[in-house]
């Protein structure tokens, strides 16, 4: 019989709730988590940062005014410092630098000034390990397995910079778990090529290269850099950097010593153009040559993040993604997602 997908096991591609149900509920907070397990997602999605304590909190960025409301509180005014996060400089209060005592008295806000923005002010921070006892609640509440997808966000900058030990906190979050193995209901991704390569080492966990987005031009066309470059890592060869383009068939190869699959921005994966200036056999077709799953982010019913091919559709999009084979989607709107998997 012919598989439904043509995905690279056959089955429907996975709905990996993007910060949650991010589109919904302020991002990386546990009600966003719920709301996208409650919509049908297969992963929850964190990415995670340490805090001056050294525990695993979910944030998209180290730095917290923009999800939380730190800048309005007066006892945190004279923490707000500068830091300079592979290569940019950050005015504003970074969680490195509040226990975990303190980052739960702040409150997560919606990040994007579009979206609802009702529930601002209501919801907590969470740990790592409270998403990983979510997972395992509901999993057995819904009999269905809900897995966990953390992001290691900015790892050279934590255990160089910082001294902080982000990738060894997640594992030893994931071994306590029992989670610590190939099997696991985990992914583990990172734009840090270094970063996985290093976790390789250390753990049999299923890990993912995220490809870096990309520029578009004014008329919504991809273009490429030249040669693909992650923006803060490289591939190391002896003494000398060399830009490695993760996209191309040495780059896909080199990948597969170290993960299962990539995480590329989702234009990397519509059918290649010439106008689009990109290899002709499509990157899905020559990940799973190699077996390497295709999970790309990230996906968003606001017509603004919408591929223009798409007239303002979000399913349509969703759709046609499916039908290239595509393994998993990340999405801010599980919901979504999920719909546009029916026929
Ligand atoms: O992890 C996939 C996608 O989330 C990468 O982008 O910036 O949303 O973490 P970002
Ligand atoms: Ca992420």
């Amino acid at each position: 019989t012919t598989p439904a997908y043509r995905t690279l096991d056959g089955k429907a591609p996975l709905i990996i709730a993007h910060r949650g149900a991010s589109g919904l509920r302020p991002e990386h907070t546990l009600e966003a988590y719920q709301l996208a397990i409650d919509q049908g997602a297969d992963f929850i999605e964190s990415d995670v940062v340490l805090t001056k304590d050294q525990v695993l909190v979910c944030r998209h960025e180290p730095m917290l005014s923009g999800t939380t409301n730190v800048a309005e509180l007066p006892q945190f005014a004279s923490r707000k410092t500068t830091k300079t996060v592979d290569g940019v400089a950050y005015d504003d209060w970074f969680a490195s630098d509040f226990t975990l005592a303190e980052i739960k008295t702040l409150r997560a806000k919606q990040a994007m000034a579009d979206r609802g923005q009702q529930y601002n002010g209501q919801f907590l921070i969470p740990t790592f390990q409270e998403v990983i006892d979510l997972a395992k609640a509901q999993s057995t509440a819904k009999g269905r397995v809900i897995g966990v997808y953390p992001e290691t966000k900015h790892p050279t900058f934590h255990e160089k910079n910082l001294g902080l030990p982000l990738t060894d906190k997640l594992l030893e979050a994931l071994t306590a778990a029992g989670w610590n193995s190939k099997d696991a209901p985990v992914y583990v991704q990172s734009f840090e090529v270094s970063n996985l390569r290093a976790l390789h080492q250390k753990s049999p966990l299923k890990l993912v290269q995220l490809l870096d987005a990309d520029d578009v031009d004014a008329s919504g066309n991809l273009v490429m850099k030249a040669p693909y470059a992650q923006p803060y890592d490289f591939v190391v060869a002896g003494d000398a950097r060399t830009f490695l383009d993760l996209t191309t068939d040495a780059g896909l190869d080199f990948v597969k010593t170290y993960a299962v699959g990539i995480g590329p921005w989702k234009p990397y994966v519509q059918p290649y153009t010439p106008e689009k200036k990109l290899p002709a056999t499509s990157l899905i077709e020559r990940a799973h040559q190699r077996g390497l799953l295709v999970h790309a982010y990230t996906f968003r019913d606001e017509s603004r993040y919408l591929l223009k091919e798409y007239n303002n559709d979000p399913k349509a999009e969703y759709k046609n993604f499916y039908q290239l084979g595509l393994d998993g989607v990340f999405t801010d709107y599980t919901a979504t997602a999920v719909a546009a998997k029916q026929p």
